[in-house]
């Protein structure tokens, strides 16, 4: 027999291909996209052989329920995302779906009935990878959603608002009285776990994040006739800009990082000064002051390249998500289980952002680091040993059953 750990690899590396992959090649798997569609009804089918009912939300959440002792009891719930980075690895998001849903499985098999429901919830909007905005369905669950956030549209036009009722978007809300907590199981996304050589980590909190996108405005001209000193190139100040970002992040604390992770050339060509130009900068670091600060400098500078290059500048906040620690009662029942499952407890932060961020405005919140391969992820080599999904899904099980006999005493 296939053990969960096992099972729940394998079934992140189905997901991985087509139809669950918008491109032929690798993994691209965007919110709302005909993969992301075709991953919900199959994630429907596994849900439901694990014995949960399983339902939709308005903003277009999977939601498995298993139902605890008393009906309509308050509910555990477990989660992470099943939308991805372009050309992406397998596990980032969906191994905490697939360990949800084995996590239940199990008590199901047993006939296991808890003092409290689990949900196992498969968010859609993680990545930000679609649409210029992130987490927009675990907001909508924990209600720190403002309307205006969803009026986006993603590179080709289409807007969230053609593919969803945006006026029903928050009936997605969950009532903070309803959940007891949130757990996270997710691939660390980095190489702290391999280094110490342990399979598991409890996170004790989730970095702050800050995201922009930037748009630079030259003057077009000809490549081959324009003086280099009558110049205004959208592409040489977006490279003086970027180089500055990495200049002001590497001067800072060894948490402080920023990235320029997309840069345009809207109707670039080979022969062509560029007039416009646009990017986006991501910043964070564990304490938010730092963050700011540095977000500042790097936006001041900006500003003085635009300034000595005679470019049009502008920025907009796509999102600021503050720094999120971890429950702490949650965080000694993890090690408590992971203990008892006979692996030493550890404590890491997470530098990578998580809807268990979005969550804690709803619910206590604990994470579940695994280690993967090298701390490589957000590529498609990102590889988990199906031996550390099992014993993530062994100390899920023991928090799980921690955590009842809690409620019960
Ligand atoms: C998600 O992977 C993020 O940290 O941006
Ligand atoms: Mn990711
Ligand atoms: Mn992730």
């Amino acid at each position: 027999m296939v053990s969960g750990g096992a099972r729940a690899v394998a079934r992140c590396d189905a997901l991985a291909v087509q139809p669950f992959s918008d491109s032929a090649e690798g993994l691209t798997r965007t919110y709302l996209s005909p993969a992301y569609h075709a991953a919900q009804e199959q994630i429907t089918a596994w849900m439901a052989e694990a014995g949960m009912t399983v339902w939709r939300d308005a903003a277009a959440n999977l939601i498995g329920r298993y139902e605890g002792r008393e009906p309509g009891a308050r509910t555990l719930v477990i989660g992470s995302h099943i939308d991805s980075v372009r050309n992406a690895g397998a596990y980032d998001g969906p191994l905490g779906v697939m360990l949800g849903i084995e996590a239940v499985a199990a008590l199901a098999a047993s006939d296991v009935r808890l003092p409290f429901a689990i949900e196992v919830y498969a968010f859609g909007d993680e990545e930000g990878s679609r649409f210029p905005a992130a987490m927009l369905t675990s907001r909508a669950v924990a209600g720190t959603l403002d309307h205006a956030t969803l009026d986006v549209a993603d590179r080709d036009g289409v807007r969230l608002g053609d593919l969803l009722d945006l006026a029903a978007y928050p009936s997605a809300r969950r009532e903070a009285g309803e959940i007891l907590g949130y757990l996270e199981a997710h691939i660390e996304q980095g190489p702290v776990l391999e280094a110490e050589g342990l399979a598991l980590g409890t996170v004790t909190g989730i970095a702050a994040q800050l995201r922009f996108e930037i748009g630079l405005c030259g003057t077009a001209g000809h490549a081959g006739t324009t003086a280099m000193a009558l110049r205004r190139d959208a592409v040489a100040g977006m490279a003086e800009m970027v180089l500055a970002a990495e200049e002001v992040a590497t001067a800072g604390p060894a948490d402080l990082v920023a990235t320029v992770g997309v840069v345009e050339v809207p109707s670039g060509a080979a022969n062509v000064i560029a007039g416009r130009s646009r990017f986006t900068l991501d910043v964070r670091a564990g304490d938010a002051a730092v963050r700011d600060r540095a977000a500042e400098d790097i936006l001041r500078r900006f500003r003085g390249i635009a300034g000595r290059r005679d470019l049009g500048l502008s920025v907009r906040q796509v999102h600021d998500l503050p720094a999120s620690p971890c429950d702490p009662a949650l965080m000694d029942l993890l090690d408590a289980a992971t203990a008892e499952a006979g692996h030493r407890p550890f404590r890491l932060v997470s530098g990578a952002g998580h809807d268990a961020m979005i969550m804690a405005a709803l619910c206590p919140t604990a994470m579940l680091f695994l280690r993967c391969r090298g701390g490589v992820s957000h590529n498609p080599v990102e590889h988990v040993e199906p031996a550390d999904a099992e014993a993530a899904l062994a100390v899920m099980s023991g928090f799980i059953r921690l955590l009842g006999a809690k409620c019960d005493a």
